[in-house]
């Protein structure tokens, strides 16, 4: 690779890509291909931290990686992997949760709401999940991480990991910075815009994948306010702000725009008007995964370049690691 600055980011195949996903991450990914250095990755092993149906697990990863180059990510520029493939994440994740508090990880909203959710089966994997994460981002030396809002506080914990590991041994891992998008940090349900749209809330949310009649059926009904005014204010008006959000990320307009063209319309012409915006967002990238999805032997051969550049990076880091915890070299 390049001196450019580096990127790492990666998405759960734990279901279908939504449209939070999009842009929150994959739509910046998108914008910085060309300035930086970047891997994304498919992060199954992170995906299993919750109990997963194998046969559906498997084809979401290749989906996913089909919908990263649907979306506009080059295989040629980017190093685009499955994080499974690359067992350097397994090994410097052991390392790193041996210096990571137990009350750090405790402190983690997604392992709090989580855990909740999934009361039956809170894993030892559900707890340690941020190690991982900590370890993807450490092991290329990743100088920034492209995510939504959400996983801001989990780069955090990456830093301080990282910082913790420099000050004993010196320097070895790179502090990398959480790279958040001024518009579309954190996309709304449409049935709760009070709550992060989620695939784990289909009703709420809009998947990469959904066909246009669905997606103006989810956007008709989403739920907004009795006032009259398309106007944006979070706290008063987390609906239609939302959908502002949505339709300014769709279209590239300002919010200052969209007021002005919806000024005394009404709700009647605005939701569908935000459907439409994402249906023409949507339509290429759906019939791009479509047609490569038919093409699996070059999914496949994407996904083993990527793994075999990945791991010659990731064993630079490794190899530099274990020789500082002093672990004797395997000669
Ligand atoms: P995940 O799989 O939950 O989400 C993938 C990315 O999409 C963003 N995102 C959203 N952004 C805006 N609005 C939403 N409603 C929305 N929903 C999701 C997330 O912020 C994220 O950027 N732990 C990570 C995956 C991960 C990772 C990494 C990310 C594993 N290792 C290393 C970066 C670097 C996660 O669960 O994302």
């Amino acid at each position: 690779m390049s001196e450019k600055k580096r990127i790492f980011s990666g998405i759960q195949p734990s279901g279908d890509l939504t449209l939070g996903s999009y842009m929150g991450a994959i739509k910046n990914w998108v914008a910085l291909q060309d300035e930086y250095d970047c891997l994304f990755c498919i992060v199954d092993m992170h995906a299993i931290t919750v109990r997963q149906v194998p046969a559906d697990l498997r084809r979401r990863s290749l989906e996913q990686l089909a919908q990263y180059i649907a979306c506009g990510l080059d295989p040629k520029k980017n190093i685009m992997f499955i994080q499974s493939h690359v067992p350097q994440h397994a090994e410097l994740s052991w390392v790193l949760g041996c210096y990571t508090q137990f009350g750090e990880l405790s402190r983690m909203t997604q392992f709090k709401d989580k855990s909740a959710k999934h009361a039956d089966n809170i894993t030892a994997g559900l707890f340690t999940y941020p190690v991982l994460m900590a370890a993807d981002i450490l092991l290329y030396q990743a100088d920034a991480v492209p995510v939504g809002e959400d996983q801001k506080q989990h780069v955090e914990l990456c830093r301080d990991i990282a910082g913790r590991f420099n000050y004993v041994y010196g320097d070895t891992f790179t502090l990398p910075e959480p790279f958040i998008p001024k518009m579309g940090a954190r996309i709304m349900s449409l049935g709760d815009p009070t709550s992060k749209m989620s695939k784990s809330d289909p009703d709420g949310c809009v998947f990469l994948m959904d066909k246009p009649e669905d997606i103006m059926r989810k956007f008709k009904r989403a739920v907004t306010d009795c006032e009259t005014a398309v106007r944006y204010d979070p706290a008063a008006k987390p609906g239609i702000s939302n959908l502002l959000t949505v339709y300014c990320t769709a279209t590239g307009k300002t919010i200052e725009e969209a007021e002005q063209e919806f000024a005394g319309q009404g709700y009647g012409v605005f939701k569908p008007a935000v459907g439409e915006a994402v249906v023409e967002l949507l339509r290429p990238i759906r019939e791009e995964t479509e047609r490569l999805l038919k093409d699996k032997a070059y999914l496949e051969s994407v996904y083993k370049e990527g793994a075999e550049r990945a791991q010659y990076l990731a064993n630079k880091t490794l190899r530099k690691v274990y020789k500082k915890v002093g672990f004797v070299a395997r000669g």
